[in-house]
């Protein structure tokens, strides 16, 4: 079986890791925390990094360290991972949804101005599947009403918008290092900014709000979602590596173009003003194929090929439905990325070979 995603953890690791279990410094406390959070964030191009347990907890504190009264509206995808709406609920916001592109799969802009309301106070735009938002536009938006940004670019490492890179472009960017992502740390996430406040306030709440003045003393509730600095350790040598991987991710994006150009399924895009960095390599059966994304996943595993479905929209989630969120609303582009596509093996493993493999298994089955 030719496995959808693993991680390549190279021999620089090791060492790292090493001198944490030697010198005894394996909590949220040792140096490699602070040298893993200076050099991401200097790769983002921003000033602040904060090195959190995973992808969604740096969702959710940079949204609550905006400080937005209870109820204020934030705009997201519908087609994402349901952090986003986790991040949202959990700050005592309310997420508001606008459907996806159905080339980029990011937010639709078009739709993002006719759901702000007077209640709404932020953007959360999601740097999907490796290709980025276009910020430039959406800052005009967010700037226009007076609106906060909020970067989800947990699989976006160092994709560009209009040569910038994401995660560095709103008032606050978030990410993740789980080990399908472009850098990882196992579990891990960041969140970066330029605002010193901001940073403060995601590092207060990052470690249950301790205050200088006299520890154990809380005058807000905070968690503890501290990195340890073993993983710190795995994120600094990961990060050495980051434009050698999104080499690689670019190598197969091209590789399976080539190879399944012409074929009824619609594949990944780049804008002309955008660095897509081909996270995860999808493919969306067009809609003359007689079965859905199960079906083809079904008989690409028979094959002795790995796939994973995308999303399922934030307006099907039961969960969210039962808090009376998104009640009769629909999303056209979601609901079919979400029935007709999925993702083809995309590791940073994967050889030339293997994508022949896998790129002969999507033509046999659709030809
Ligand atoms: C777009 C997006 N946001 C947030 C997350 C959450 O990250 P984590 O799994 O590290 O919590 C993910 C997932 O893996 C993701 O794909």
């Amino acid at each position: 079986m030719i496995p959808v995603c693993e991680p390549l953890i190279g021999d620089n690791v090791a060492p790292l890791v090493k001198a944490c279990v030697d010198t005894g410094w394996v909590s949220s406390e040792g140096s490699y925390i602070r040298e893993f959070e200076a050099k991401w964030s200097a790769y983002c191009g921003v000033a602040h990094g904060i090195a959190v347990a995973n992808g969604t907890c740096a969702l959710q504190i940079a949204v609550v360290a905006l400080g937005l009264p209870p109820g204020s509206e934030i705009i997201m995808p519908s087609f994402t991972i349901i952090s986003c709406a986790i991040a949202i609920l959990e700050a005592g916001c309310v997420p508001v949804l606008v459907d996806a592109e159905p080339d980029t799969w990011n937010m639709n802009l078009d739709e993002v101005e006719a759901k702000i309301t007077p209640r709404t106070r932020a953007i959360m735009p999601v740097h999907m599947f490796g290709h980025p938002v276009d910020m430039r536009r959406l800052k005009e938006i967010a700037k226009r009403h007076d609106l906060r940004l909020v970067e989800d670019a947990a699989e976006s490492h160092g994709a560009e918008s209009h040569g910038q890179r994401v995660g560095g472009i709103g008032d606050l960017g978030c990410f993740s290092f789980y080990a399908n992502k472009i850098i990882t740390t196992g579990e891990g996430g960041m969140v970066v900014t330029n605002d010193a406040g901001l940073a403060d306030r995601c590092r207060s709440l990052r470690n249950l709000c301790f205050i200088p003045e006299r520890r154990f003393l809380h005058r807000e509730i905070g968690h503890n979602y501290r990195l340890t600095n073993i993983q710190a350790a795995i994120g600094v040598a990961q990060t050495e590596r980051v434009d050698r991987h999104i080499e690689h991710k670019r190598f197969m994006a091209k590789a399976y173009r080539e190879r399944l150009s012409g074929l009824p399924v619609t594949l990944p895009v780049e804008r002309n003003w955008a660095k897509n960095v081909y996270w995860m390599y999808g493919a969306v059966l067009h809609d003359d194929i007689p079965f859905d994304a199960v079906e083809f996943a079904k008989r690409l595993r028979a094959r002795g090929v790995d796939t994973r479905p995308l999303f399922l929209g934030m307006h099907e989630q039961p969960v969210l439905n039962e808090r009376r969120l998104f009640a009769g609303e629909r999303y056209p582009v979601t609901e079919r990325l979400a029935r007709r596509g999925l993702y083809l093996p995309s590791g940073l493993t994967l050889t030339e070979a293997q994508i022949d493999e896998v790129a002969g298994a999507v033509r046999n089955i659709l030809s």
